[in-house]
């Protein structure tokens, strides 16, 4: 049955991926709410621990194709500021996946395929443990030349743009200019996201790169985080550049 499903993806993922015009409009930096993994468990008469197991999975696979793809950015909204207020124990297990994922022959993964690796939102907040994790990930991937990803931890995008203007406004003598600013956020350096998904039929922003998705192209899918897949991403793709060249022509 697991095989079969596979297949089925991996099929419908190249049947996909041969529709894309790949010297047609593609995004350079693809942002995605990671959401659903809650209720992907309890639909399965699981605790919603597992969700984010099986979440953490399927970011794992999700860079994969991404790096697979070519893609230059990736950013993933892992743990928004308002994901403090959920049970502790949910929050802990969380944080535990983020020591589960960035082990040593992860590490080594995303230097065999020069992928760097960034965080971004108050990092500060976790305990210190949790901090040199990150740090480690960061430090040993700072010098790949491959796509970048940003995983949005402890992340707000009403923080992101007050804390920029607060060390714009310091730093430049309260002079005031988009450049100044957007070197300010956590993203700089980053091109914005041409393309922001959402997983679970939600269509809400949450507070993610409030400033960063204002030229973005929007995509939904109702499919739950855990069961996100390549052929998801590759319609994500198709899409994005149907409603690119509808735009241009
Ligand atoms: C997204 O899945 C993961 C995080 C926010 C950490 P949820 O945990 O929000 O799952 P649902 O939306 O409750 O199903
Ligand atoms: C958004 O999902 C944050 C992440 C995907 C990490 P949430 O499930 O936390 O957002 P709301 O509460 O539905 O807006
Ligand atoms: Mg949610």
């Amino acid at each position: 049955m697991l095989l079969w499903s596979k297949w089925k993806t991996r099929y419908g993922a190249e049947r996909l991926k041969r529709r894309i015009d790949w010297s047609g409009p593609l995004p350079q930096h693809v942002a995605i709410m990671m959401d659903g993994n809650g209720r992907w468990a309890t639909r399965r008469g699981l605790p919603r621990t597992a969700g984010h197991v099986a979440g953490m999975h399927a970011m794992r696979e999700t860079i994969r194709f991404c790096h697979q793809a070519q893609l230059r950015y990736l950013t993933l909204y892992a743990f928004s500021t308002e994901n403090w207020k959920r049970p502790k124990e949910e929050v802990d297990a969380i944080i535990r996946l983020v020591h589960e994922f960035m082990t040593e022959r992860t590490l080594g993964e995303l230097n065999r395929n020069q992928i760097k690796v960034s965080f971004i939102g108050d990092t500060a907040k976790f305990d210190p443990d949790t901090r040199r994790i990150m740090e480690q990930a960061v430090h040993v991937t700072r010098f790949n030349m491959g796509m970048t990803v940003n995983f949005a931890v402890n992340y707000g995008g009403r923080s992101d743009i007050v804390r920029a203007v607060k060390t714009m406004v310091t730093e430049e003598n309260g002079s005031v200019s988009i450049d100044a600013f957007e070197s300010r956020l956590y993203t700089s350096g980053c091109p914005n996201p041409e393309l922001l998904i959402r997983t679970s039929g939600e269509k809400r922003l949450s507070g993610f790169l409030l400033w960063q998705s204002a030229q973005a192209e929007l995509w939904f899918t109702d499919e739950m985080w855990p069961s996100f897949n390549e052929a998801l991403f590759y319609q994500a793709l198709y899409e994005y550049q149907c409603r690119k060249v509808r735009a241009n022509s």
